[in-house]
């Protein structure tokens, strides 16, 4: 396995691989690797010849009040991990290699961000559709494989690789759950273990809200309802948003029929965490 640390030997390798006539895959990450990751690159590899694997704490990403320098970070680990799992390239960039000190260029979606974590997170999505594009235009990937757990995040970049006529296939992985139902995450390191207590009311909330559905519930209010009270009976827990929302455009839905997407994020204790589910009513 090759570590890459600077976009000229990245883009040399690619262009190579592309000459040879190889198909590239590119699972980008922020590291602390966990099974969630592993299961991104799994499906990247199934896809392709050569897997990339980019680590880098985004900084353009983060708010001003947010975790960036406590975002856990762990490159030796993850190496090993990365090797382990077979991928080719680890591209792990400096902050100066991608942001010069003359850097002024960003990519904004005008909608999609309006809504969910982009309302409590002003910054967040020009921040990742900027690094996003950055990494595509370094890595010149075929395929690109995204978490489903980040939904919002998902859309986004389908969007802008739409829009930017960016000649990339996207793929979204379904979300990597423990055992107890709580989505994989690198903020999960955060939590102490009364916390994770608590943190598992996302899962279930999303549960009943699905029972609830299928058990022919069409308002929305009503469903968002029951879910805020079971987390906020939980300690540590403040909610952020808990939003039922069109999994297409994430404008506000007023009645479940069809699917419709059902998004939470929650801060318990130091983490902010998020889940979503799409919820498929019956009759
Ligand atoms: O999902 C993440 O880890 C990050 O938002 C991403 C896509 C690597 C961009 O920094």
């Amino acid at each position: 396995m090759k570590v890459i640390a600077t976009v000229k030997e990245m883009q040399a390798w690619a262009d190579r691989i592309r000459r040879r006539g190889g198909r590239i895959a590119l699972t980008p990450t922020m590291g602390y690797l966990h099974e969630g990751h592993l299961s991104l690159v799994r499906e990247g590899q199934a896809r392709s010849d050569y897997l990339v694997l980019s680590i880098f704490v985004n900084p353009t990403q983060f708010g001003p009040e947010e975790d960036l320098a406590a975002y856990p970070r762990a490159m030796e680990r993850d190496c090993a991990m990365a090797e382990e799992s077979g991928v080719d390239v680890v591209f792990a960039p400096t902050e100066t290699e991608l942001y010069g000190p003359d850097f002024q260029t960003f990519v904004s979606l005008e909608r999609l961000p309006r809504h969910l974590c982009g309302r409590c997170r002003p910054v967040h999505f020009r921040g990742v559709a900027t690094v996003v594009a950055k990494l595509f235009n370094i890595v010149k990937p075929h395929v690109v494989v995204f978490g489903e757990k980040d939904y919002q995040q998902l859309l986004v970049i389908r969007r802008m690789v739409a829009d930017l006529n960016f000649d990339i296939e996207v793929v979204g992985a379904p979300t990597v759950r423990e055992p107890d139902g709580l989505a994989k995450s690198s903020r999960n390191a955060y939590l102490a273990p009364d916390h994770r207590e608590s943190a598992l009311t996302l899962s279930r909330s999303l549960n009943i809200a699905q029972d609830m559905a299928a058990a022919g519930e069409t308002d929305p209010q009503r469903i968002v309802a029951a879910t805020q009270t079971l987390i906020e009976k939980a300690p540590h827990t403040r909610i952020d948003y808990v939003e039922i929302r069109d999994p297409h455009t994430l404008e506000r839905v007023d009645v479940v029929e069809g699917s419709v997407l059902m998004a939470l994020a929650v801060h318990v204790g130091k983490s902010r965490l998020i889940d979503n589910r799409i919820l498929t009513p019956g009759g």
